[in-house]
């Protein structure tokens, strides 16, 4: 009785927080990961105040403030023609400099708007905790600062490299490269030397480029007496990460914590006219969507050709999340839609395979609905994510330049007709499945917890804080060595003093016979 009474006094001194969230990145897929948390901090009585570019604008959520910015930072990546530096085949540094650029924009962006200047600019804004998107950049940590604020990472997939340094994870690049690259696990040689080069590249850039860019920006808009942001990084309470389901295991430190399918919701009646057309199609339905980032309409000419051609040769119904309002030489079996319930889509039984571009959000709601996959990489991490699918033997994965009709054709076929794919994602559903409490439960206790304790400094783990010599002994494996050496030194000049004692008392002596 008495543990219960102290538990639920611990609760209601946070029942109203007054919480921000800034979630710069314009991209609908990252956002989605987001949008339930928020939501449910507002319904646990929360203030909570967001910046994004896809507001839930739901009027029942009072109280919940949702900032849109998407007429900021929505124009930005076009701008900038994103997309084309982060297709898979540009190299690592191309990709990374440009999503870093990219985040100096939209960082700007935003400090320059006249709605956040008011929050952060503002002596009376009082907050208990600051929601960011460890997303490369760190720039908007600075806000949580400059508001006396503890403050959370939560991001859509893994960590980046600068992430896990600055909260101590462990991250040998023998065992671990990045999100843009396509190794993990058991690498080979030259995937080893690779991700060591570029772990070196990495800290070398994040140290003097990245960081003092970040820094400055920071100061410009926030004050010039602000900590330098290498260290506000540092001070990042929990890093929440999504997808464990494909990343590789690692040694987390207490504050970096998995959690995977937040964005999965209970599934939901379909709209009529959908359900009708997925459960008239009694011999099976190919669903094909290559999500929010890459869109079907603009394909090239060729691409499109090769997976119409296909399509129409097969003996099912195709579903095809499809921008446009016309497809041009559409086949009689496929059916476009310029928006579709994907969550639901995977639900239905006729459902047999998913054609996706294998983006993480994508490849969680298949999971969760049990559906197997045939993967088509365009950008980002996509590569890396169906080479963990394949792995897993829950998918098979195509190269969209090279497509031909008949490796299209006789990859669906393979995962619909080898039952061996459904039950690998089955495998994967019900593993991850299997935990102590949902996701979001998860992710709104740790929330919670910070604002409780303000801060996470108990949990902090010391590879935050030593040095990399340090980390690797390098101080004391030199010692070790000069000791070595020294002893070693003395051992030569010993019997080198010694061996020219007795050959001097042998000449000695023989000189002496000879007189
Ligand atoms: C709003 O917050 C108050 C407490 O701050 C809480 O009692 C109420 O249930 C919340 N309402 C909704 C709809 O979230
Ligand atoms: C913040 O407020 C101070 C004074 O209140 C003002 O001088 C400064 O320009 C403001 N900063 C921004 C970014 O608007
Ligand atoms: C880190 O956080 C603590 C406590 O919230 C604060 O006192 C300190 O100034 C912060 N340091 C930096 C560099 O942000």
């Amino acid at each position: 009785m008495k543990v219960l009474l102290t538990f639920s006094l611990i609760w209601t001194t946070v029942n109203c927080a007054r919480i921000l969230g800034i979630f710069h990145m314009p991209s609908y897929s990252h956002q989605v990961v987001f949008q339930p948390i928020w939501r449910e901090l507002s319904l646990r009585g929360h203030q909570v105040t967001v910046l994004t570019a896809h507001p839930l604008k739901d009027p029942s959520l009072v109280n919940l403030t949702e900032i849109d910015v998407s007429a900021i930072n929505v124009p930005i990546p076009k701008r900038m023609n994103f997309m084309q530096y982060i297709v898979k085949e540009q190299p690592i540094h191309v990709k990374v400099k440009k999503t870093l650029e990219l985040n100096y924009a939209i960082s700007e962006a935003l400090l320059s708007d006249k709605r956040f200047i008011d929050i952060y600019n503002n002596s009376n804004s009082k907050f208990d905790l600051v929601l960011v998107q460890p997303y490369i950049a760190p720039t908007l940590y600075a806000v949580a600062t400059k508001l006396e604020a503890p403050f959370v990472g939560v991001s859509s997939f893994g960590g980046f490299i600068g992430a896990y340094y600055a909260m101590g994870n462990p991250h040998p690049p023998s065992l671990y490269s990045d999100i843009f690259l396509p190794y993990h696990g058991r690498m080979t040689f030259s995937e080893r030397f690779r991700s060591t080069l570029y772990y070196l590249w990495s800290r070398y850039y994040w140290t003097f480029h990245a960081l003092p860019k970040c820094d400055q920006i920071a100061k410009k808009y926030l004050g010039q007496d602000l900590p330098y942001i290498g260290d506000i990084e540092k001070n990042m309470s929990l890093l929440l990460l999504s997808n464990p389901i494909l990343y590789e295991r690692r040694p987390n430190v207490p504050t970096v914590i998995d959690l995977e399918m937040l964005h999965v919701k209970p599934v939901k009646p379909l709209p009529t006219d959908l359900k009708q057309f997925l459960d008239n199609a009694k011999e099976g339905v190919i669903y094909f969507s290559l999500g929010s980032n890459v869109l079907s309409a603009g394909l090239s000419e060729n691409l499109k050709k090769v997976l119409m051609e296909a399509f129409s040769e097969l003996p099912y119904k195709i579903l095809w999340k499809f921008e446009d309002d016309k497809l041009p030489g559409k086949p009689k079996n496929v059916e476009i839609r310029k928006w579709l319930p994907q969550q639901d889509v995977l639900a239905h039984s006729n459902v047999k395979v998913f054609l996706t571009q294998s983006g993480l959000q994508s490849i969680e709601e298949a999971i969760s609905r049990g559906v197997p996959m045939v993967g088509m990489p365009f950008i980002s991490d996509q590569a890396w994510n169906i080479r963990r699918l394949v792995e897993e033997g829950a998918a098979v994965g195509l190269e969209h330049s090279t497509l031909t009709k008949e490796e299209l054709k006789s990859a669906l076929l393979e995962v619909i007709n080898n039952p061996t794919y459904k039950e690998n994602v089955l495998r994967l559903q019900k593993v991850w499945s299997d935990q102590p409490m949902p996701a979001l439960e998860r992710a709104v206790w740790w929330i919670e917890y910070v604002i409780r304790h303000k801060g996470t400094r108990h949990l902090r783990s010391p590879t935050a804080d030593v040095t990399w010599f340090e980390y690797l002994l390098v101080d004391v494996i030199l010692a070790i060595l000069s000791a070595i050496t020294l002893v070693l030194f003395i051992l030569y000049k010993m019997i080198k003093f010694t061996f020219r004692k007795s050959t001097v008392e042998q000449k000695k002596a023989k000189k002496g016979k000879q007189s």
